[in-house]
């Protein structure tokens, strides 16, 4: 380090000598909170409109703020300007720039607020944008989901508990959990949205702001909902960002309990689907493979998210109110949570689309190749006044037999039936045929083909709804 290097020209004549290289490198954050750079200059730009709107500056000082932010701004997207590791972070750079273009006005601009405020508003309305992007995502992940379904209410696909054949489900109901999930996804994203939408900016370093600021007129202007009542919340409150994190987190969960179903649908055992060629991926050296890339890597990226969660949480729960540098390690936790969450839906939305064929014959053998009518036996019994735990050891017994000769039961003769017990009619066969076997389950919520077409029609509905 040399001692002749001129003193940093980004801090006070406090400072003498300019920081290590090294150091430099390890304080800045600007190789990735450049991505907020558009929205430090629209906080910028709000801020110097209510500069000017307050006095604090003239409305010319003003107006040559608002102006030199924009040229700043298309210097960036033309490619222009690229700031590097001087600039220290995406804050510097922007006024920095903006006083090479405005000259000494643009120093004017930190006038009333500081990094702290500012990086906050910054990252709350990178998030609120992103925030409703995923919610247009989910959207379209619903509707291929409900198309889907719509094509399936009837096709058969064995239901499971504890992965073992349960009871047979209109495959319909069973892509309509999906929906289900992806709706709370939304209103959850919805919610958060609200927290995620208050003002920082006008909170200062820390303790507010000796200049006639208002905080209202820069919220209006940035549309947020509310401002923060208090300047030390307002500048080291992250806990929108948890609280997305929290809801990042489910979308991965869900996306990723479907990713393992088509995993095990894929797979030889199961045979339920055919992966498309435009969706699935080869082996190198055996030839005959089709692999499921896309959902296990879906299944592979929840790590990350959830590793950003307890990241998050990590980092803040031992900070000493309020801003401590230990903030700047929130931004790449949140863009890689972001970028994550929207490649894995819209891979998963191009899967359901077009990237998987149910078999459906497959499907129609398996559930009627099992006991999973079983239930339904004991249930025929006690609608005609057999109590419900006799008739379910009854069948036990008769699942018992049945599978020690190798038979379903479907192949009792009715005789048999009769010695099993005196309530069993004709009409038995017909009650344990898979089809009626889910017709049947016409409780509110339940897979009966009229409830399933009852849910995709509510289903279409709530699709709708923008709020
Ligand atoms: N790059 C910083 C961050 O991301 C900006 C705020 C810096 N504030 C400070 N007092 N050093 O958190």
């Amino acid at each position: 380090m040399s001692n002749a290097s001129p003193a940093s020209s980004t801090w006070s004549q406090r400072f003498e000598s300019a920081l290590h290289p090294a150091i430099a490198r390890f304080n800045a954050s600007i190789e990735f909170d450049i991505a907020l750079i558009e929205y430090d200059i629209n906080g910028s730009q709000a801020h110097a409109r209510m500069l000017a709107h307050t006095g604090i500056i003239s409305s010319d000082e003003g107006e040559q703020l608002v102006a030199g932010l924009e040229q700043v701004r298309q210097e960036y997207r033309q490619g222009y300007f690229t700031p590097g590791v001087e600039a220290e972070d995406v804050h510097f750079a922007v006024e920095r720039r903006l006083t090479e273009i405005v000259g000494d006005v643009g120093k004017k601009l930190h006038t009333a607020r500081s990094r702290n405020d500012q990086v906050g508003t910054d990252t709350r309305l990178y998030l609120r944008d992103q925030i409703q992007q995923i919610r247009v995502q989910l959207r379209d992940f619903q509707t291929v989901l409900v198309t889907l379904a719509d094509q399936h209410v009837e096709t058969l696909i064995p239901g499971y508990t504890h992965l073992q054949r349960a009871q047979p489900l209109s495959l319909a109901h069973h892509l309509l959990a999906y929906f289900e999930m992806s709706q709370r996804d939304w209103e959850r994203l919805g919610e958060i949205h609200r927290r995620v939408n208050v003002s920082p900016l006008g909170s200062g370093a820390l303790a507010g702001t000796t200049f006639p600021i208002d905080r209202h007129y820069t919220a209006q202007l940035l549309d947020f909902g509310d401002v923060y009542a208090n300047s030390l919340d307002g500048v080291s409150d992250r806990d929108f960002a948890i609280e997305f994190l929290c809801a990042a987190s489910l979308i991965m969960v869900h996306l990723s309990r479907l990713s393992e179903e088509i995993i095990l649908w894929a797979s030889q055992e199961f045979s339920f689907v055919t992966l498309t060629d435009s969706c699935a991926t080869g082996s190198s050296i055996m030839p005959q493979k089709k692999n499921p890339d896309v959902p296990e890597l879906v299944r592979g990226k929840v790590g990350r998210v959830f590793g950003h969660l307890q990241g998050m949480l990590v980092l803040m729960k031992g900070l000493p109110l309020a801003y401590n540098k230990d903030l700047q390690e929130d931004k790449e936790a949140l863009f890689d949570a972001v970028t994550t969450v929207r490649a894995c839906l819209e891979a998963m939305t191009i899967l359901l689309q077009e990237g998987l064929e149910f078999r459906t014959a497959r499907l129609h053998d398996a559930v009627n190749e099992d006991f999973s009518n079983a239930t339904d036996v004991a249930d025929y019994l006690a609608a005609k006044g057999v109590p419900f735990r006799e008739a379910y050891n009854l069948v036990g017994k008769v699942v018992k037999t049945s599978l020690s000769q190798g038979k379903l039961l479907k192949d009792l003769t009715l005789d048999e039936w009769k010695r099993l017990h005196p309530a069993f009619e004709a009409d038995i066969y017909a009650a344990i045929a898979p089809a009626q076997v889910v017709a049947a389950r016409n409780s509110y919520g339940g897979t009966g083909f009229e409830q399933v077409r009852q849910a995709l029609q509510t289903a279409k509905v709530r699709m709708n709804q923008t709020s």
